[in-house]
């Protein structure tokens, strides 16, 4: 990766990888017992890990995406779910209300947000609109100077324990197009009530649940950006979400990868073992350099839809595939455990369905390829 990162980047990835080491990896067993990192949260908002690309007039660290990317990809190698609790309340929160949002909602949740002294969730998925994110059906009515909103989305990760939401509605039922918009909701709003808490395969820390809407009034100088514009936004933002997530799936490989590799040292096996390193290692390499590619594309303001589906297509199948080959190098061991090959496994397959399962990406790729 070295060659892909200036002097600056270089020494940030190191700082990140000794935080992770010091602060991260002591808190994986409470994380592994479902519980959400609160105090990891805070060791890291003291290092400005919660608003790395968030401009510095907002309290952010004012770096650059692809800085922000490495920190996604170094907290991963250590623990999966806190890469996704900072991808999501960093891409697909702070960074769409700094970009469509009024001066009054950049003031009144950038600086929190950025500072991590509140936490933001992106609610979009409903129990009928997965894959098909526009045929949500939580409406948002207008009454007055306010909108009610009545739905439920599903599979929000840190719901609950998130104090931001920023939430997709129909606001025109009679219109098939332009009738989503997108709305930032506060936690404790009237109406708005935390249900069923997923227990998950993976990603023990990370939050996952359902949120129901019953009557949620809310000022509407809550809408984000224009009335009826709320998927473009709620794409826009999946892009810098894809690359977040390609890259916390680029952490959990190299973790991996890593693990396979020193395993083999301890325990030598036959040459015909030994080799299936060498794919685990290319396929590694590749994912990681469609990653960075995506995040340099992102980072100097270039189209990135299709970059961004390819790194997240890529990278989730390498974190699937090399954990996997892992677990399958270390053998009775790996199922155990008593080595973290079974964790990057579990945490793993998750990356290859949220934020747009794998079909989607190919489906996007295929349509910026057509146009
Ligand atoms: N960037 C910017 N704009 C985009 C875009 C993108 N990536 N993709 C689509 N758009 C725009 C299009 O340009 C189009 O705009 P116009 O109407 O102005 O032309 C509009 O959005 C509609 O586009 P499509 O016709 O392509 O829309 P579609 O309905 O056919 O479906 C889809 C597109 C790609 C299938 C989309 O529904 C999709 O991405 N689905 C997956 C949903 C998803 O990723 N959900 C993730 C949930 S959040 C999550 O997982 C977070 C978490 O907790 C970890």
């Amino acid at each position: 990766m070295d060659v892909l990162l200036t002097e600056k980047q270089r020494l940030w990835r190191e700082q990140v990888a000794e935080f992770a080491h010091q602060y991260v990896f002591p808190e994986i067993e409470n994380m592994e017992k479902g519980r959400f990192p609160r105090k990891l949260l805070t060791d890291m908002s003291k290092q400005g890990f919660l608003g790395i690309p968030i401009p510095s007039a907002y309290h952010g660290l004012g770096a650059d995406f692809t800085t922000y990317i490495i920190a996604i990809h170094e907290l991963s190698k250590v623990n999966a779910a806190i890469g996704v609790i900072v991808s999501v309340h960093t891409s697909v929160v702070t960074m769409p209300i700094l970009a469509f949002g009024t001066s009054r909602q950049k003031e009144s949740y950038v600086p929190l947000l950025a500072t991590g002294q509140k936490l933001g969730a992106f609610c979009l998925t409903e129990p009928t609109a997965g894959s098909d994110a526009s045929s949500i059906l939580l409406r948002a009515e207008r009454s007055d100077e306010h909108y009610v909103l009545n739905g439920t989305k599903i599979f929000i990760t840190s719901g609950g324990e998130a104090d931001v939401y920023l939430v997709f509605a129909v606001t025109d039922p009679s219109s098939t197009k332009k009738n989503i918009s997108a709305f930032i909701v506060e936690k404790g709003t009237p109406g708005f009530t935390v249900g069923k808490d997923e227990k998950k395969m993976g990603l023990h820390g990370s939050k996952t649940v359902t949120l129901h809407f019953d009557g949620v009034r809310i000022p509407k100088e809550q809408l984000l950006g224009v009335e009826g514009e709320g998927f473009q936004i709620a794409m826009s933002s999946l892009n810098a979400g894809r690359i977040g997530i390609a890259a916390q799936s680029l952490g959990i490989a190299e973790a991996a990868l890593t693990e396979a590799v020193s395993y083999l040292k301890q325990h030598p096996a036959g040459i015909e073992t030994t080799i299936r390193l060498g794919d685990m290692a290319a396929k590694w390499e590749a994912a990681k350099l469609l990653v960075y590619q995506a995040a340099s594309y992102k980072q100097a303001n270039r189209p990135v839809t299709k970059e961004a589906s390819m790194a997240k297509l890529f990278a989730s199948k390498a974190a699937v595939e090399i954990s996997t080959e892992a677990i399958h190098l270390l053998g009775m061991a790996g199922y155990t455990n008593r080595y973290k090959a079974e964790r990057y496994f579990r945490d793993a397959k998750i990356c290859e369905i949220y934020e747009g399962t794998s079909e989607i990406q190919r489906l996007v790729i295929c349509k910026q390829l057509m146009k």
